[in-house]
């Protein structure tokens, strides 16, 4: 008898923890449920997108892009309400992922934020113009990664891994990479969001499934663009602190202000990782086409592609997460410099180091 009451002792606790644990699973499905349903509150980026595009629910879609451009017309299958909230929810989470500029304390964004170490980190830093950079007159902007072009080339080869990689794996290599996080579940419902919202951009730009798009990827920067001189850590290191600096910081921790990146880190614990496609080190040609495309901000386009791959490569010298793939070793090493470079080179400055100077010629 006493045998039995410790043995059912012991399992009490035991149950209880399970049933917790069911009972807080059930609580988070059911969060998720209700945000499904929830109106979505877009952010301004998003508003007028998704309005220059006529998003709204019907049997049928036309596209008014399409009609401003080309003059044609064509009846596309319609979007449900859910269809929409997909979509709008998708859009939210490229221009803000952190959940920012939304009123309602980003509750949908939630989603997305706990995917990512970093508390700057957002999409649209890289895939610029909300993942659809165009200029005025509409046309779309090449080296801007543009989503529905990469949406259109889902499931085709990736020469980077040499793999037919499905849109939803490409999704978490920038999560884990390109955002510093984790990888969420190709079945979660941000991959989705953001799957839905890249294919309606595919729809209402009239783009066709395996056909390559100059706006997919970076518009990559090759050595064989140049002079072939080599790229150069004291010219990159000089270009930086004239070009970039003034807004990416002097460390490339980016500039916050009042908790939010208003120019985003390129280097440091809220920056991408070794591991990301940014990094210069592993990919050497997309951070420079990225670079020579995008960036400086208002005045892209006036450096050269040895520039570019100058200061990407002085960019890819500053400590930031190790990524994925990287041994802890090396995970250990990127950390103590992220601890110890800014205050050194702080510390160098105070002595009247030379940085000022530099910056004045
Ligand atoms: C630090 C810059 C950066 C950030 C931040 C970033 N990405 Fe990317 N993304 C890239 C790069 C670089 C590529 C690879 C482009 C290529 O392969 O040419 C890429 C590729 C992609 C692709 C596949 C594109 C293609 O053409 O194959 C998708 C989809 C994507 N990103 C979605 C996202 C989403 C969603 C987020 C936000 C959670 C995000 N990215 C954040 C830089 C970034
Ligand atoms: C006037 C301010 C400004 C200057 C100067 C500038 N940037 Fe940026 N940069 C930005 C802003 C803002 C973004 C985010 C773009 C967006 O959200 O559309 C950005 C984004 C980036 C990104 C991608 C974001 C990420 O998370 O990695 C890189 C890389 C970058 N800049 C590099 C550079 C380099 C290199 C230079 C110098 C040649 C430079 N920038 C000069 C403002 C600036």
């Amino acid at each position: 008898m006493a045998a039995t009451t410790a043995n059912l002792l012991k399992t009490i606790p035991i149950v209880l923890v399970l049933g917790g644990l069911y009972l807080l699973a059930e609580m988070m499905h059911a969060e998720r449920e209700t945000l499904r349903q929830a109106a979505v509150d877009l952010t301004p980026a998003c508003n007028a997108k998704l309005q220059e595009y006529a998003l709204r629910a019907g049997e049928h879609y036309r596209s008014p892009y399409l009609l401003k451009t080309t003059g044609r017309t064509r009846e596309l299958r319609g979007y449900s309400d859910e269809d929409i909230r997909a979509i709008q929810r998708g859009c939210n989470i490229v221009d803000d992922m952190q959940g920012h500029k939304a009123k309602s304390g980003a509750r949908e964004r939630w989603n997305a934020t706990r995917f990512s170490r970093s508390s700057h980190a957002n999409c649209v830093h890289c895939h610029r113009g909300v993942g659809d950079r165009q200029d005025a007159a509409g046309n779309r902007l090449v080296g801007s990664s543009g989503l529905a072009a990469s949406w259109v080339m889902a499931d085709m080869y990736d020469r980077f891994t040499g793999l037919l990689l499905p849109y939803e794996l490409r999704q978490m290599q920038c999560y884990i990479n390109s955002s510093n996080g984790y990888k969420p579940n190709a079945a979660d419902d941000l991959i989705r969001d953001v799957t839905a919202y890249s294919r309606f951009l595919a729809a209402a730009l009239d783009l066709k499934i395996g056909y390559r798009y100059p706006e997919q990827g970076m518009d990559e920067v090759t050595a064989a663009s140049t002079l072939r001189r080599g790229d150069d850590y004291v010219r990159g290191a000089h270009e930086y602190r004239k070009s970039c600096a003034p807004c990416h910081g002097p460390q490339g921790l980016g500039t916050v202000v009042a908790g939010r990146a208003v120019y985003p880190a390129l280097a440091g614990p809220e920056s991408f990782t070794l591991d990301s496609r940014m990094h210069f080190a592993r990919i050497n040609t997309v951070m420079p086409g990225f670079i020579c495309r995008n960036m400086p901000l208002g005045r892209e386009g006036t450096l050269d592609p040895q520039q570019c791959r100058d200061i990407a490569y002085y960019i890819s010298t500053l400590p930031r997460p190790a990524g994925d793939r990287q041994s802890p070793l090396a995970a250990a090493w990127q950390q103590l410099m992220m601890t110890i470079m800014p205050r050194l080179t702080k510390y160098a400055e105070s002595l009247g180091g030379n940085d000022a100077q530099q910056t004045a010629n």
